[in-house]
C-alpha cells in the first residue's frame, strides 16, 4: 500500500534554535527532553503554493498544545516569519509541501522533573519538505483500514510528539498490506492514528466529539465547516464500529491526508468506496485552499 502524500526525496529547509541550518548541520542534544521524554509539541501545516493553509488554526492549537504542557508561550509573530522564510526557498516546481514545527522543553541533563527554571530555552525546530500529491487513483479506489484498540492516554487531544501508539497502530496496519488503523475505543470510534474519521449515513455526516479522546484537527473543523455551508446534516455524537462497517460512505480528514476516501475496514468493503460526499469535501477543501487538487 503507498503511502500517501510521500515527502519529496531530497530537498529540505530546515531552522533550529534561531537560524536556517543546512541539514545535516541541524544537531539536537543528546539530552534533549523531546530526545529522552517525548517532553514537546508539534504542529503540520499543509503548503499549497506559497500558502500556509489555516496557519492561525494551526497556531490556536499549538497554543493550547504549548499550555496544556507547561512549556513557555511561543511568539507567533516570529515562528510565522520563519515558517515564511522556509517556504520561500521552496523550487517553483515544489508545489505542494509540508512544514514541521517542534518545540521541546529544552535540553537538560536527564532528570523526570522540569529544568530548574532559567536553565535552558525551548527547542524549536521547523522544515519545510516537497510532498507527492495524493494520487487521483488513490481518492478514486479509497484505503483500506484495519482497527485496533484505542490503548492511548487519556490526553490525546494534546498534540505531544509522543505518538508510540499510534507508530505501532500504523505498523500493524502496514504489516496487514493496509493503509491505516482506526482506533476503537468502548466499541466507538475516535479516530485514525494521524487523522479524524467520518462517516455518512443517511446524507448525515458523523464524526466523533471533541473530547479528551481525539485529537481536534484543523481539517475535521474545516471540514465540518464546508458541510455546514452545503446544508450537509451534522452529527458529533459518538458513533460505533458497527455504524462505521454499515455506513454509505466514510472518509479520514488530515493536513495532508485532506479528505481521503475508506474503501474497507478489517475486510468489510464500505457501501461507496469512494464515496460522493467526500469527493465534494475534498474539491470544497482544495477550493478554500486557492488549489487546482487532484479531481
Ligand atoms: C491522531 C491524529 N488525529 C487527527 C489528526 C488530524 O489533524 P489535522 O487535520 O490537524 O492534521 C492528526 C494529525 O496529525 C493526528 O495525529
Amino acid at each position: 500500500m503507498p503511502a500517501v502524500k510521500d515527502l519529496g526525496d531530497d530537498t529540505v529547509h530546515v531552522y533550529l534554535n534561531g537560524k536556517f541550518v543546512a541539514e545535516e548541520n541541524a544537531m539536537i542534544s543528546i539530552d534533549d527532553r523531546g530526545f529522552l521524554f517525548a517532553d514537546g509539541v508539534y504542529e503540520v501545516v499543509h503548503v499549497y503554493g506559497r500558502t500556509l493553509f489555516e496557519w492561525d488554526l494551526h497556531m490556536a492549537r499549538l497554543q493550547r498544545s504549548v499550555a496544556a504542557v507547561e512549556l513557555p508561550p511561543v511568539d507567533l509573530v516570529s515562528l510565522r516569519h520563519v515558517a515564511e522564510e522556509l517556504v520561500s526557498r521552496l523550487d517553483a516546481s515544489e508545489s505542494e509541501a509540508s512544514l514541521y514545527l517542534e518545540i521541546t522543553r529544552g535540553t537538560h541533563r536527564r532528570s523526570h522533573g522540569f529544568p530548574p527554571a532559567g536553565s535552558t530555552e525551548p527547542t524549536v525546530l521547523m522544515w519545510v519538505r516537497p510532498v507527492v500529491p495524493i494520487s487521483r487513483p488513490t481518492i478514486e479506489d479509497g484505503v483500506p483500514m484495519i482497527s485496533v484498540a484505542d490503548d492511548r492516554w487519556a490526553k490525546v487531544w494534546i498534540k505531544t510528539i509522543g505518538l508510540l501508539p499510534n507508530v505501532l497502530a500504523k505498523h500493524k496496519a502496514q504489516q496487514a498490506g493496509m493503509f491505516d488503523a482506526i482506533f476503537i475505543r468502548d466499541g466507538m470510534v475516535t479516530e485514525a492514528t494521524s487523522a479524524n474519521i467520518f462517516i455518512v449515513e443517511s446524507g448525515t455526516l458523523h464524526t466523533a466529539p471533541t473530547t479528551n479522546y481525539i485529537l481536534p484537527g484543523i481539517t475535521r473543523q474545516v471540514v465540518l465547516e464546508l458541510a455546514a455551508a452545503r446544508g450537509i446534516a451534522i452529527d458529533l455524537t459518538p458513533f460505533s464500529y458497527e455504524s462505521l462497517l454499515d455506513a454509505d460512505e466514510a472518509f479520514l480528514t488530515g493536513t495532508l491526508t485532506e479528505v481521503l476516501p475508506i474503501s474497507e475496514v478489517d475486510g468489510h468493503r464500505l457501501r461507496h468506496t469512494s464515496g460522493p460526499i467526500a469527493r465534494q469535501l475534498l474539491e470544497d477543501l482544495h477550493r478554500r485552499a486557492g488549489w487546482p487538487g487532484s479531481l
